[in-house]
């Protein structure tokens, strides 16, 4: 449509909008960060990557998301859970800040399992909370098909697991292990989910719409997202398999891998994932390394391209000038 516009009612449009919109010119919006499985809020390693945000974008609000105020309590909520009301809480928490509710928008970053999560919170809670930005590293988007959770020699850690495998789809095991909430299995014959994922996964099975009844909301919320950035790690072991954090699924006898826009929950738009790729703010990326091995030059690359006002303010003004066009 833009081509048959005269260039004079293009010029007029702009500069309609550049007013309104050149508030927000300078100040980068609030940027939320979920840490993953076995890390807390206020560890060092996280702070690290906050205080790159900030020294990127100068004066970037960074929050940290938590479950608890305590940071022993909060490590123990990445393993022991509800993720439901998990993110419930988180949602709760945001709509209630003192600074975070009067942002015109929000930035995330999500690591790990804080990467489903942060989608989650998107699907659900994106009338009340306006992320417009969500970047995963290393997420479990399609779950996990094992649990590859503990260090050699950590028995604690190997009898939660025990635990997790003995009755993955118990609905104690659902309703507490956070990890069983995004595991997944499939019939490997045909590649469909199993009825017993279908029926009783607490988290992954309903975020991702993949039950007959559709909630239409999740795909409008994620939809509406300005970018949705997803990386890879290219040598991760950890996540099995690593092609979730694309929303790939792998066939775990051959190791075929079928991408996301030749699966069902793109081509029937079941998350509003097809809609974001056809706006071109569906984004697929690798950065060398296992799992969570973070460079402060793809980090400070990430918050360059995706959360600089600069760029968020030209995108708001892109957006604005599509819906008037097609008035
Ligand atoms: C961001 O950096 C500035 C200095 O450039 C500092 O004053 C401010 O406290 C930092 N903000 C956060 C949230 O760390
Ligand atoms: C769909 O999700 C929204 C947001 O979480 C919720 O308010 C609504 O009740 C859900 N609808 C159905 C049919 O489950
Ligand atoms: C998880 O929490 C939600 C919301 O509190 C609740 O409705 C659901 O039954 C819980 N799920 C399980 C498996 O306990
Ligand atoms: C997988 O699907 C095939 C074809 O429908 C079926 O025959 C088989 O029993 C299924 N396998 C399992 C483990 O459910
Ligand atoms: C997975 O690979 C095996 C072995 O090649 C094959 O028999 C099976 O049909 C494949 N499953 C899917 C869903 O493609």
């Amino acid at each position: 449509m833009l081509h048959l516009l005269p260039l004079s009612t293009l010029l007029l449009i702009t500069s309609t909008l550049a007013s309104p919109l050149s508030r927000t010119d300078s100040k980068p919006l609030p940027l939320l960060i979920w840490h993953g499985l076995g890390d807390n809020y206020a560890a060092d390693g996280l702070h690290t990557v906050g205080d790159l945000a900030n020294e990127t974008n100068p004066d970037t609000y960074v929050y940290y998301i938590r479950l608890d105020e305590d940071a022993d309590s909060d490590r123990t909520a990445t393993f022991l859970g509800n993720v439901t009301a998990q993110i419930a809480q988180v949602c709760e928490d945001i709509a209630t800040h003192k600074v975070l509710s009067k942002a015109p928008g929000l930035n995330a970053l999500g690591f790990s399992q804080g990467g489903q999560f942060l989608r989650g919170l998107i699907e659900r809670c994106g009338d009340t909370v306006k992320i417009k930005n969500l970047v995963t590293f290393g997420s479990q988007h399609d779950g996990i098909t094992k649990y590859q959770i503990c260090k050699d020699g950590d028995w604690l850690c190997k009898s939660y697991v025990g635990l997790l495998k003995a009755n993955t789809w118990g609905t104690w095991v659902q309703g507490h292990l956070v990890p069983a909430q995004y595991f997944k299995s499939t019939n490997e014959t045909t590649g469909a989910p199993t009825e017993e994922y279908l029926h009783n996964s607490n988290f992954l099975a309903d975020i991702n719409n993949e039950r007959v009844l559709k909630n239409v909301t999740y795909a409008k919320n994620l939809a509406e997202l300005d970018n949705f950035v997803m990386y890879l790690f290219e040598d991760d072991t950890t996540v099995i398999p690593k092609e979730s954090g694309w929303f790939a699924y792998t066939n775990s006898t051959n190791g075929e891998v079928t991408g996301l826009r030749d699966r069902a929950i793109y081509k029937e738009d079941w998350i509003g994932l097809k809609k974001l790729d056809e706006r071109g703010a569906l984004h697929f990326e690798t950065t060398k390394g296992g799992h969570m091995q973070l460079s402060d030059k793809v980090l400070r690359n990430v918050f360059k391209t995706h959360f600089s006002p600069e760029k968020a303010s030209w995108s708001g003004l892109w957006e604005e000038l599509q819906e008037v066009i097609e008035l």
